[in-house]
């Protein structure tokens, strides 16, 4: 009988036979020692070497040609003939083995972040005094091992600083930033791996790109993504020097960022697929086939868009595009100002920092341009002298033990309004949420550890400036 009541006109176990057979999902029946005894060709198709489920050391297993089967198993009768079908689980596999990555790079991220924390301050005195002692006399040997000092202390805080980006648990962000510069964090995040790999990145940037706008740590984890796909293509061809181009140029009022290799391409048939989540080519190891997925959600949440050419066998292009932001225009429209340190001088200054070298350069630095300086070790000392004296500037730590630089800000409030807005922080915490949300809410100057001797006076300058303007 049919639903509707009507009679079948075929034999019903013929029916039952021809469904059980062309079913597509894997299906068997085991008598109560768990041996196959029936099984379709779906079934056998999938699991060739299976003859027993009891012998089978679990029920999730990997199949040769591809993928991971669960198999469930409901009992048939009282003789303990059981039905036998297999569930392909390769997505919630692939997707919980992404889950135990992501963990596992959040772990790593705590980690390191704690790591460049502490590493920001040593490198804060190298770079800063190694500046210092650049512009003194120097004899030409001395000059050239300064500025390899120069050099390499700088290219160290980069890197701690895309780590410490990198790490931050990036809430998504709408802030105007240069895509260039998201190019060379990651080209310095991957330097060495190129440098072992043999491979050779070269740079065509545009020099007169507007700011892009959105999410800096996300396009950065793009542009990885896309590079790292790179290497692994030109891994995939032995014996040819490998090239990775990374442009960035306007076209048609967008800005287009692209990375071509030199390496295996893409098959014309996989072109379709690529972005698909879990389409990978690579082995499980290597591969969860979400990078590109995660690239086009992330491009196109800035508004724009990821496409992909491919010749198979002579390499791949993958180019973002994104618009410009009216917003970012108007901001890239405002000059930027270098100053020269003149109005620093006969300014009363107090430096505050728990690191006694920091303190110290800061000062070196700063009495070189004629301000006049004073020192607090801590929070604490700090908020004595603030409670007598009057400065023109506070330059102040943000992570200090005891009194916070947070929470000495929030004490001088009700001590002295004016001169909050007198702050400078120096941070090496500004990829922290908390610590951001603070800078911008309060809109408090900062300034990020390791500095630049420039960026330091340009921020003390600037701070003067805001309050000659607000007459304060
Ligand atoms: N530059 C490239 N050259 C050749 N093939 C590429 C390139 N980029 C991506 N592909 C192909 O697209 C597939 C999907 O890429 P996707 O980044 O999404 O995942 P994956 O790299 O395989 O894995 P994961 O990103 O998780 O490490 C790759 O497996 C590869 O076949
Ligand atoms: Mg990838």
């Amino acid at each position: 009988m049919t639903k509707d009541g009507t009679s079948l006109a075929v034999d019903p176990i013929q029916l039952i036979s021809s469904l059980f057979a062309l079913l597509p999902l894997p299906v068997a029946i085991t008598d109560n020692h768990g041996k196959i005894i029936l099984a379709n060709s779906s079934f056998t198709d999938t699991f060739a070497e299976i003859g027993n489920l009891d012998a089978l050391p679990h029920h999730e297993l990997e199949v040769a040609g591809g993928g991971t089967y669960e198999i469930e198993t409901v009992p048939l009768n009282d003789q303990g003939l059981k039905i036998a079908y297999g569930v392909n689980i390769t997505n919630e596999v692939l997707l919980r083995r992404q889950m135990v990555h992501m963990e596992k790079m959040a772990a790593i991220g705590r980690l390191v972040s704690g790591v460049a924390h502490e590493l920001n301050n040593p490198l804060a005195g190298i770079l800063g005094y190694a500046q210092l002692a650049a512009r003194a006399d120097l004899d030409p040997a001395t000059r050239r091992m300064i500025d390899v000092i120069l050099v390499q202390a700088e290219r160290a805080g980069k890197i701690v600083q895309n780590f410490l980006s990198l790490a931050a648990k990036n809430e998504p962000k709408r802030v105007a930033f240069r895509l260039n510069d998201i190019v060379r964090n990651v080209v310095q995040l991957r330097e060495y791996e190129e440098s072992v790999d043999n491979i050779v990145i070269r740079l065509d940037l545009s020099d007169d790109l507007p700011p892009a706008t959105g999410d800096p740590g996300q396009i950065e984890q793009v542009l990885l993504n896309l590079v790292v796909n790179a290497e692994d293509a030109i891994a995939d061809v032995q014996g040819q020097p490998g090239v990775i181009q990374i442009r960035s140029a306007m076209e048609d009022g967008n800005i287009h960022l692209s990375v071509t290799d030199n390496g295996s391409g893409i098959r014309a048939r996989d072109m379709a697929k690529i972005f698909d989540p879990f389409f990978t080519t690579k082995d499980k190891n290597s591969g969860t086939g979400l990078g590109l997925s995660i690239c086009a959600e992330i491009v196109k949440d800035h508004g724009g868009e990821l496409y992909a050419w491919s010749t198979y066998g002579s390499g791949s292009t993958f180019t973002v595009e994104m618009p410009v932001r009216a917003s970012a225009m108007e901001e890239e429209a405002r000059p930027e100002t270098v100053g020269s340190g003149e109005s620093l001088r006969g300014k009363s200054i107090l430096v505050i920092d728990d690191e006694v070298h920091i303190t110290e350069l800061i000062s070196d630095v700063l009495v070189r341009y004629g301000a006049e300086i004073e020192v607090a070790g801590s929070g604490v000392k700090a908020l004595e002298r603030l409670k007598d004296g009057s400065y023109d500037v506070v330059v102040c730590d943000q992570r200090m033990p005891g009194l916070s630089g947070q929470r000495l800000y929030r004490l001088v409030e009700s001590l002295n309004p004016k001169l909050q807005h007198r702050f400078l922080f120096v941070t090496g915490d500004v990829v922290n949420a908390q610590t951001r949300r603070f800078f911008t809410q309060e809109g408090v100057q900062y300034i990020r550890k390791p500095f630049r001797i420039q960026d330091l006076v340009d921020a003390i300058e600037g701070v003067l400036t805001e309050n000659q303007l607000q007459g304060s």
